[in-house]
């Protein structure tokens, strides 16, 4: 491995679309690509041990810089020796910087060319988070892959207002570079915004692309525009993005975004949707979602899916599954999470093999037939 902390491996590019097979090389694992990342904003993915995720091949997770600076405090982790010894995780993680939840959950919030000042929204408490703040708390979490300190305007905000965005989270991002401390083993990525304006999309990519971060996420999107409207964005700004380095689309969850994502050149996603549908009862399946606290599972004991090889599904009925979270049993919640996630990674799994097969538009179609997205 060279002197960079994450370096990006190009296997195939398909022929059809812009889909890539690739490999992620990080200091704690290599793992392929495209890949879904499971959220573990409170550095631990709700109900799940790392014994699990690693189980269904789970190469990297996410965390949160927001949450941990709050609680335990990114001093504490450090004391532990970082996330990966905190957590007994010991393959990849990803940082998010705080920007997007910054915005997400606080209310009362002042942006200046400096940061943020905004109130802690567990106890009032006046906050400031900056581009080197964020980084700071991320070199100490000792994260794989940390992210720029970013704005998240509403998708709606008007144009003006989203160049001034655009513009000053490009200069926070030159400010996280600056402020890495430890490039060898923690790598940085830039983050695009530029809402739903392909002009400032074009503008963030390029500027972004010119500081030369070793990978690139697309932010801004899945805050509430039409799916077309994602689509739209992504088709045109991933060929803006350097192909010898990852993609990543932040906050996209849903089967059918992760393979339209996919197909537009996208290597990396996250998202709380599979476990926090999992802990009120929803579970994704090949033929769609199945709400397991309806009446029609009382009596059903067969499986939460029939084409699942998951160890719940191997294990455990739905009548079962629906008794336990109709009861709020932990256990219930445990058994949802673990298929959700399994469906998603295999679900990747499978878009790789369609890639290498040269099949990916069909297994779209095969798949959206499946799942019930093709219908009106
Ligand atoms: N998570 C989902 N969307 C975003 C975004 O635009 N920025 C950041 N930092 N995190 C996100
Ligand atoms: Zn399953």
């Amino acid at each position: 491995m060279n002197q960079a902390a994450v370096t990006y491996e190009l296997i195939k590019t398909d022929k059809k679309t812009g889909a890539r097979l690739g490999r992620l090389h990080t200091p704690h694992g290599t793992f392929d690509t495209p890949m879904f990342m499971p959220v573990g904003t409170q550095a631990t993915v709700k109900t799940m041990s790392p014994e699990e995720l690693k189980e269904m091949g789970a190469g990297v997770i996410l965390s949160n810089t927001y949450h941990l600076w709050l609680r335990p405090g990114e001093d504490i982790v450090q004391e532990a020796g970082g996330l990966h010894h905190f957590t007994n995780w010991d393959q990849g993680i990803l940082t998010d910087s705080g920007g997007y939840q910054v915005f997400s959950l606080s209310k009362l919030r002042d942006i200046t060319e400096e940061g943020v000042h905004f109130r802690n929204h567990l106890n009032g408490e006046k906050l400031f988070l900056s581009p080197e703040k964020s980084i700071a708390i991320q070199n100490a979490l000792g994260s794989d892959i940390m992210m720029a300190f970013d704005e998240c305007p509403p998708f709606d905000s008007p144009y003006e207002y989203m160049k001034t965005s655009v513009e000053r989270t490009s200069r926070w991002a030159e400010r996280c570079l600056a402020a890495n401390v430890n490039p060898e083993r923690q790598a940085l990525f830039g983050i695009v915004q530029g809402g739903g304006y392909k002009e400032l999309r074009e503008l963030s990519a390029r500027t972004l692309a010119s500081l030369d971060f070793p990978g690139y996420a697309i932010g801004g999107l899945s805050v509430g525009e039409p799916k077309e409207k994602m689509n739209e964005m992504l088709t045109y700004t991933t060929p803006l993005l350097a192909a010898d380095k990852p993609r990543y689309l932040m906050g996209v969850g849903s089967p059918d975004s992760l393979i339209d994502g996919v197909i537009r050149g996208i290597d990396l996603f996250d998202c709380v949707l599979p476990t926090r549908i999992a802990r009120n009862g929803t579970c994704m399946t090949e033929h769609g979602r199945l709400v397991i606290r309806n009446a029609k599972y009382a009596h059903d004991f067969g499986p939460i899916d029939a084409s699942c090889d998951c160890k719940v599904c191997r294990n455990y009925s739905r009548a079962y599954i629906r008794h336990l979270v109709k009861a709020n049993e932990t256990f219930g919640f445990r058994l949802t999470t673990y298929h959700n996630l399994y469906f998603l990674i295999k679900l990747m799994k499978r878009v790789r093999s369609a890639i290498k097969e040269d099949r990916l538009l069909e297994f779209r179609e095969e798949f959206f037939e499946s799942y019930g997205f093709n219908k009106p």
